[in-house]
């Protein structure tokens, strides 16, 4: 079957990576790509929601599935709006209906969600413009650091986190009152802080049964020791050395299940992935947020690590007999390392080329940010490109990334060089 994917950074890269190698796939589409997808598929300048031009391409192309990456789309309705065309509606769509979608695109519904179902999560409580000063009064209430939130997508921006009350309360009042998110904050969820260590689980669901993929743990801050500011993810590992079998256990039964079942209960259709975002206080797992795609860049370490044919599995999402199918996992630990353009996540500059890419044989290299320019493969973006290795223990997959990202160079170029140092 010819099938399409939507997005264009390291996680699509690596989700192209994995269905080109499907027997399954015929002619492979990437929308819009970048220069790593352009070497296994073929790249279409268009973006993932404009969807009418998706649709266009769909027909013309004969393509009967459709995996959405990134979460705008989703957000925005594409799986509804292949539902409900008559000419779409038999393509298969890897990613959740709207409905679903709103468990990442409003924080305030995820809340409501998770407190209906009984899965653990922070206290909280939302307000708007007309509960300004209640939603003052309860930040009163809480012990430092506060956390704020705009309850819509502010592109990973909307958490705040503040350690003074005074200042806590002045954010809120600017999230609400000046928008400082834009529409985004027009809710904003106050919520209780959690102290632990975070990590991510990734579900993949046909709405009904549900498969448990491989733990992973990202960096999100720009600087080494966990300081400055937040980036998508400077790199990630997978497993996570402490989610062990008992704690597993603990997110499969207070966690995953209910968040499946809630979905089932609440009549919320779901085909797609599920990425819980974790934290663990002492031994118990406490939900942090929702999302409803796959991680960037936990997808560059939890796929590659998934031996099964993804095309088969999305074909079981989408039938619905995911409970016919069983996981084969890796059993060695992967890591990737992510190069970022000097100045990200502010301003940086794009267009340096970027020698190297050829020289690595040992490790697999997945383009984000990246453009074929005159022949040359270039930058076209904060995060660049990830370097994911292979190793007995996470600590040897961290060394060969390293090792391997110094045969890249590019003006600027940038990485943490301490990815896995809290583990
Ligand atoms: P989110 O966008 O909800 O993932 O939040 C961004 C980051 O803020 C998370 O990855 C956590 O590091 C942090 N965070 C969010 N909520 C809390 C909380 N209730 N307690 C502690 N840290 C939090
Ligand atoms: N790496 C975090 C995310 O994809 O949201």
């Amino acid at each position: 079957m010819n099938i399409l994917i939507l997005g264009s950074g390291g996680r699509e890269h690596t989700f192209a990576y994995k269905i080109a190698q499907s027997a399954k796939c015929n002619h492979l589409y990437v929308a819009p790509g970048n220069a790593g997808t352009r070497d296994i598929a073929t790249n279409v300048a268009i973006s993932p929601t404009d969807f009418d031009a998706v649709k266009k391409l769909v027909l013309s192309q004969d393509i009967s599935m459709v995996v959405v990456g990134p979460e705008d789309p989703l957000v925005q309705g594409i799986h509804d709006f292949f539902r409900t065309d008559v000419e779409l509606k038999d393509v298969s769509v890897i990613g959740p209906e709207k409905l679903g979608a709103t468990l990442e695109g409003s924080k305030e519904f995820a809340k409501e969600f998770m407190v209906k179902h009984g899965i653990p999560t922070a206290g909280y409580q939302s307000f708007t413009l007309e509960t300004v000063d209640k939603g003052c009064q309860f930040l009163e209430t809480l012990k430092a650091p506060y956390v704020l939130k705009a309850d819509g997508l502010a592109a990973g921006k909307g958490v705040l986190i503040i350690s003074d009350l005074e200042e806590a309360k002045k954010e809120f009042r600017s999230m609400l009152i000046d928008q400082k998110f834009g529409i985004a904050s027009t809710t904003v969820v106050v919520e209780e802080f959690l102290a632990g260590i975070e990590l991510s689980v990734f579900v993949l669901t046909d709405g009904k049964s549900y498969l448990t993929l491989p733990t992973a743990k990202d960096y999100k801050r720009i600087g080494e020791g966990d300081i400055g500011l937040n980036t998508g993810g400077m790199g990630a590992i997978s497993p996570v050395p402490f989610a062990d079998a008992s704690f597993m256990e603990k997110i499969e039964e207070q966690v995953i299940k209910p968040t499946v079942n809630g979905l089932q209960k609440d009549h919320i259709p779901y085909k797609g992935f599920i990425f819980i975002g974790l934290i663990k206080v002492g031994n118990d797992p406490f939900v942090i947020e929702y999302n409803v795609r796959m991680g960037d860049p936990e997808t560059e370490v939890v796929l590659p690590r998934v031996k099964n044919d993804l095309v088969s599995l999305f074909e079981a999402v989408s039938q619905e007999r995911l409970n016919e199918v069983t996981l084969d996992i890796d059993d060695r630990s992967a890591a990737t390392i992510m190069a970022v353009s000097g100045g990200y996540p502010e301003a940086y500059e794009k267009g340096k080329e970027i020698v190297g890419i050829d020289t690595i044989e040992d490790s697999l290299v997945f383009q984000a940010g990246t453009a074929l320019r005159d022949g040359k493969v270039v930058t076209n973006g904060g995060r660049v490109i990830a370097v994911t290795s292979f190793g007995d223990d996470f600590k040897q997959a961290i060394k060969k990334s390293y090792q391997n990202l110094e045969k890249l160079s590019f003006d600027k170029m940038y990485y943490r060089k301490d990815i896995g140092f809290d583990l």
